[in-house]
């Protein structure tokens, strides 16, 4: 595995690869690889002649008062996980490196960016949407996979595929959970005593919301209010949004279908967790 940290040689090297003929599959993270980002890798293993995994903590998604310094940084385990995967380029630049000074440009998918998660985390999107758009131009892939664990990120940058004509294939793969229903996340790691516990409310709410759905509930507001009332009764648990949305336009339905997917956003103790369900 070639570590790379000059964003050049990692467009030299994906230019070389390119010119010879292979397919490049990229996989964007922020490190502190977890089987969610593994299950992103395997595809793309699978599915190309060469494999690109980015590890960079971008600080232009991160608000003021976010997690920018305390997140987590294993870099010696993800670059084991990395080999172990059969990664052949690890992209790994530094905060100057990706914005040295004179930085300008910004990319801004409108109107999606300002939904869901973007309304507690204004300018989240805009970070999310620059980042992937300048590995896209660094790692030069035929196909980018991302997780659905994040589907508005997965929205936002189809959209902006689409929207800039970018010769990449976005893929979005299904939530990797734990045992307990825990969608994995590299935040999971700040939950403290009980809070691991009452994190579990996010995956409960879900569930609840498949059975009524299941049971013929195709009303948004009664299903909203049914999630409403099991996620208050964990004391921890801070709600941030209950939405139940198109998963195209991200924009509330009227009416519980096929293109339905329940969304949530809930405060645990410090710690905001975000999780999703497709509704049928
Ligand atoms: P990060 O949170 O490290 O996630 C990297 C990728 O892994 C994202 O596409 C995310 O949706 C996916 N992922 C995370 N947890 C998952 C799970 N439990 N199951 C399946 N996939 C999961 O998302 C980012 O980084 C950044 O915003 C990034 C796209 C790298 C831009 O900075």
């Amino acid at each position: 595995m070639k570590i790379i940290k000059d964003a050049l040689a990692m467009q030299r090297a994906a230019f070389a690869e390119k010119q010879a003929g292979k397919t490049v599959g990229l996989v964007p993270t922020m490190g502190a690889l977890h089987e969610g980002h593994l299950s992103l890798i395997r595809q793309a293993r699978r599915e190309n002649d060469r494999v690109v995994v980015s590890i960079f903590v971008n600080p232009a998604q991160f608000g003021p008062k976010e997690d920018l310094k305390k997140y987590p940084r294993p870099l010696k385990k993800d670059l084991a996980l990395c080999r172990k995967e059969g990664v052949d380029y690890l992209f790994h630049p530094s905060p100057e490196m990706m914005y040295p000074q004179g930085y300008r440009t910004f990319v801004e998918v409108e109107g999606l960016s300002g939904l869901l998660c973007g309304r507690s985390r204004p300018g989240h999107f805009r970070g999310v949407a620059t980042v992937v758009l300048k590995l896209f131009n660094l790692a030069l892939p035929d196909t980018a996979y991302f997780g659905k664990k994040d589907f508005q990120q997965a929205v936002v940058i189809k959209r902006m595929a689409a929207d800039l004509n970018l010769p990449v294939k976005i893929k979005a793969l299904p939530i990797i959970r734990e045992a307990s229903g825990l969608a994995l996340s590299s935040r999971n790691k700040y939950l403290k005593g009980k809070e691991r516990a009452s994190a579990l409310v996010l995956n409960r709410a879900l569930l609840l919301a498949k059975m009524l759905i299941r049971g013929g509930l195709r009303e948004p507001k009664r299903l909203e209010s049914r999630i409403k009332m099991l996620i208050e009764k964990e004391k921890q648990a801070k709600i941030d949004y209950i939405e139940i949305v198109d998963r195209a336009t991200l924009e509330p339905v009227k009416k519980i279908s096929a293109g339905t997917l329940v969304a949530l956003a809930v405060q645990i103790g410090k710690t905001r967790l975000i999780d999703n369900m497709e509704a049928l």
